[in-house]
């Protein structure tokens, strides 16, 4: 299991501080989202944010693009430091090209969707993507509270991947906490974002240490 801090719920006056703690308590990939104010009703960070976590951190860089024209901005992350970069299936019309192009670009590729959205979406993209975000709020903020079908949907999906032979990892990302972390692992999930649960208890080696503790 992985842990990906989300530095949404960070103090941004000490960023680099906050990673490192966060790092120390087990976090291995630090998950960023960026948000437009179009496909989700909130605006966050850019590209410059994400180069001054690159200097803050070795571990990977997780961007998720809560963003309607993703097409337009993938490069300009990448070349900030981001390895991993997510985009919404609810919010790009030609996914395979989007996908076929973060590829070229030497990062992993993620598919995320929101809730609502059936599985069946990545029946076509799930073989080419290293990651699938399956988000268990809905985007645009943190410190919502984890819908609970999501457990059915991580491990349908579990069960797809398994079954065709897939390498995609499965990463959940909204609400995962103490009380949530063991059942989603067990459901099939590789990845955990935390933001709150992380960032949000005052001490974020502390929070990311007890978030591992709790999922294993
Ligand atoms: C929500 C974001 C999440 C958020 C999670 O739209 O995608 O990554 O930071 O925050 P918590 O863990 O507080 O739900
Ligand atoms: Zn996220």
């Amino acid at each position: 299991m992985i842990l990906a801090p989300s530095v949404l719920a960070a103090d941004f006056g000490h960023l680099a501080d906050q990673v490192a703690a966060a790092e120390r308590g087990g976090g291995s990939v630090i998950h960023v989202d960026v948000m437009d104010g179009h496909f989700v009703p909130n605006l966050t960070l850019g590209p410059a944010i994400v180069k001054a976590i690159r200097r803050a951190t070795k571990c990977p860089i997780d961007v998720h693009l809560m963003i309607e024209a993703a097409d337009q901005y993938t490069d300009a992350f990448v070349d900030a430091g981001a390895t991993w970069v997510s985009v919404h299936v609810e919010a790009l019309v030609h996914l395979q090209r989007t996908v076929a192009h973060l590829k070229a670009l030497d990062v992993r590729a993620g598919v995320a969707m929101n809730p609502a959205t059936p599985l069946s979406c990545l029946d076509e993209i799930l073989p080419e993507i290293d990651y699938v975000l399956l988000m268990t709020v809905n985007p645009g903020f943190g410190g919502q509270t984890f819908l609970p079908g999501s457990i059915d949907k991580v491990r349908r999906l579990r069960d797809i991947i398994e079954r065709r032979g897939l390498s995609a990892q499965i990463e959940v990302d909204g609400g995962i906490s103490h009380h949530n972390a063991a059942e989603v692992v067990a459901a099939g999930a590789d990845i955990l974002v935390a933001g709150s649960a992380v960032f949000g208890v005052g001490d974020a080696e502390a929070g990311a240490r007890a978030l591992i503790a709790a999922a294993q």
